[in-house]
């Protein structure tokens, strides 16, 4: 039986893939606040550009591949039982080849009805904008399939689920401070070994976290030979 590795990820995880992070000084939120571009009442007040945001950032993840530590946990799969939560809105993991990778924040690939949270279609590559004016099958209006902030984290259930199975569990790339997905480490068992792999110091709830001072390509090489 393999061991079951629960890896959770944050935007530091694709950042070696060319993708801004977030919090880091350069990142997005310097430019474009929070307010206005990550939230349903920046949506409302001006849907054109929350959706050029969006579409920005969609041409740059099509140009952008997968780092060696995406390929590297993908390739983990053949030791250990793998399942991947990234808050991240990329598909970086799935292009490495990791084969469970749950979203809690939404997928930038999908677009979501605005009437119908149930009507969710995948973007084509080739004609990836979503426009004013852009409908589902029942005529609303189509936004990014993309949880912003005072949103539900559908998702959330099914991986504290998979984080109170882990055997191993790993954190990459995130500072740890968006809830509920920074929370997810309560629900990680007493023994479980935790390792975190981040060029900076987080804080986090657990005092026996073994931290690779790295990023993501080279901590998870190292983490490969620690698990050896
Ligand atoms: N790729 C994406 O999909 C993407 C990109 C930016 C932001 N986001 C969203 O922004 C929110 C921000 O939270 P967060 O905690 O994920 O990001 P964050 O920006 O708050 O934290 C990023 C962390 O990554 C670390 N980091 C920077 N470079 C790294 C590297 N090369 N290797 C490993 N770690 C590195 C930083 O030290 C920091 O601790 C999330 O909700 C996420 O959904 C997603």
């Amino acid at each position: 039986m393999k061991k079951k590795l629960v890896v959770l990820t944050g935007a530091g995880m694709s950042a070696e893939s060319g993708i801004a992070t977030f919090r880091d000084s350069g990142g997005l939120w310097d430019r474009y606040p929070v307010e206005q571009v990550a939230t349903p009442e920046g949506f409302a007040a001006d849907p054109e550009l929350v959706l050029n945001f969006y579409n920005t950032r969609r041409r740059e993840l099509l140009k952008a591949v997968p780092n060696e530590g995406h390929k590297a946990l993908a390739e983990m799969e053949k030791q250990f039982d793998v399942d991947i939560i990234t808050q991240n809105i990329d598909n970086l993991h799935e292009r490495a080849g990791s084969s469970r990778v749950v979203h809690l924040h939404g997928e930038l690939m999908k677009a979501r009805s605005t009437g119908d949270d149930s009507l969710i279609y995948d973007i084509d590559p080739a004609n990836s904008d979503i426009r004013i004016g852009d409908l589902c099958e029942k005529g609303f209006q189509l936004r990014p399939h993309i949880v912003w902030f005072g949103e539900p984290v559908p998702m959330i259930r099914e991986a504290e689920r998979i984080t109170r199975q882990a055997e191993i569990f790993v954190i990459i790339g995130t500072s740890m401070n968006v809830y509920p997905a920074a929370g997810l480490l309560m629900d990680v068992r007493k023994n479980v070994p935790v390792y975190l792999i981040d060029p900076k110091d987080v804080s986090t709830t657990r005092y026996d976290v073994h931290h690779i001072r790295k990023g993501a390509s080279e901590g998870v090489k190292e983490l490969r030979q620690l698990l050896r």
